[in-house]
């Protein structure tokens, strides 16, 4: 019987995490260096965060690089991603775990603009699908290529006056837009490449200083969560390693909720 996981599962691989200087995409790099993969973090912005994250994959005996990365921008994708390739030879592993983290996509409908929602969906949406193209030749000579992209809980059969889950109207079309871009995806590149999604729920990171969330919507989202508490950005980084790994090899086109029971299904 396969050992599937020996601790080191992406030994001799190599990942790009996009989003890599966040909360959850640096988790991600992190726990892939720290079970053996060569790590390329992409931060747009955070700079210091992405080489925090790349310092404790080199602490832990892995190796990789930090590099600017504007997923909006097909240039810049491009080079990233051919950095890679030219830089380690090899692309094993896509996270796509940028996003856009905006109050402006926060907001009820009515108080929705058309700006900002195309600036989401170009971020979440059409980055990923950036990245993506760009990544998939050389996942495809992987044999093991896998991508993970960042869904979310949002909106999903949750109390509908909960401002956080519910009535951000724009930000769940962009990652209901994820999804299916997730399962599309999944049945083009069958068999070579795996395609998920990882759908967290409310994740301990930056929802008061980032996201301008309310304390009080806060604890309404606590208390509608099962499990009574934040995930921790060290749970969705070892659900998208058990995506990305061969103890997954036989899971592709799915969204995993990470919600701590918001979201039930079956
Ligand atoms: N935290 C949660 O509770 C939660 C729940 C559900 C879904 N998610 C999803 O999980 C993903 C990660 O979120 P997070 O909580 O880790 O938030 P975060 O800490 O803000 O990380 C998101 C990262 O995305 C990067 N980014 C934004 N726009 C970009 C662009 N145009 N090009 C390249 N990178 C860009 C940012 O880079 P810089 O900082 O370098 O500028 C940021 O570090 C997002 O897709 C988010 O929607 C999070």
């Amino acid at each position: 019987m396969a050992q599937w996981n020996n601790g080191r599962r992406f030994e001799g691989r190599v990942a790009v995490v996009t989003g890599a200087g966040g909360a959850l995409g640096g988790a991600v790099a992190k726990a892939l260096g720290a079970e053996g993969a060569a790590v390329a973090l992409g931060y747009r912005s955070s700079a210091d965060s992405a080489q925090e994250a790349l310092a404790s994959i080199e602490a832990a005996g892995s190796s990789g690089h930090t590099g600017q990365l504007e997923v909006t921008d097909s240039d810049s994708v491009d080079a990233f991603v051919a950095e890679v390739a030219e830089r380690y030879g090899r692309i094993d592993v896509l996270v796509n775990a940028a996003g856009r983290i905006d109050p402006a996509d926060a907001v009820r409908f009515a108080d929705s603009d058309v700006a900002a929602f195309t600036t989401l969906l170009d971020v979440d949406l059409l980055g990923s699908f950036r990245v993506c193209q760009a990544a998939v030749p050389h996942l495809r000579e992987s044999g093991n290529g896998a991508i993970v992209n960042f869904s979310g809980s949002y909106g999903n059969g949750v109390n509908q006056d909960n401002v956080v889950n519910s009535v951000a109207v724009t930000y769940c079309a962009a990652k209901g837009g994820v999804r299916a871009f997730t399962s599309a995806l999944a049945r083009d590149l069958a068999p070579e490449i795996r395609v998920n999604a990882i759908a967290p729920g409310p994740i301990a990171a930056n929802w008061e200083d980032d996201w301008e969330i309310p304390k009080e919507h806060i604890d309404e989202a606590l208390a509608m969560t099962p499990l009574g508490r934040m995930g921790k950005p060290e749970e969705i980084a070892e659900s998208v390693l058990y995506l990305a790994s061969d103890g997954g090899g036989y899971t592709t086109g799915q969204v995993l909720e990470v919600s701590g029971g918001w979201i039930m299904d079956g």
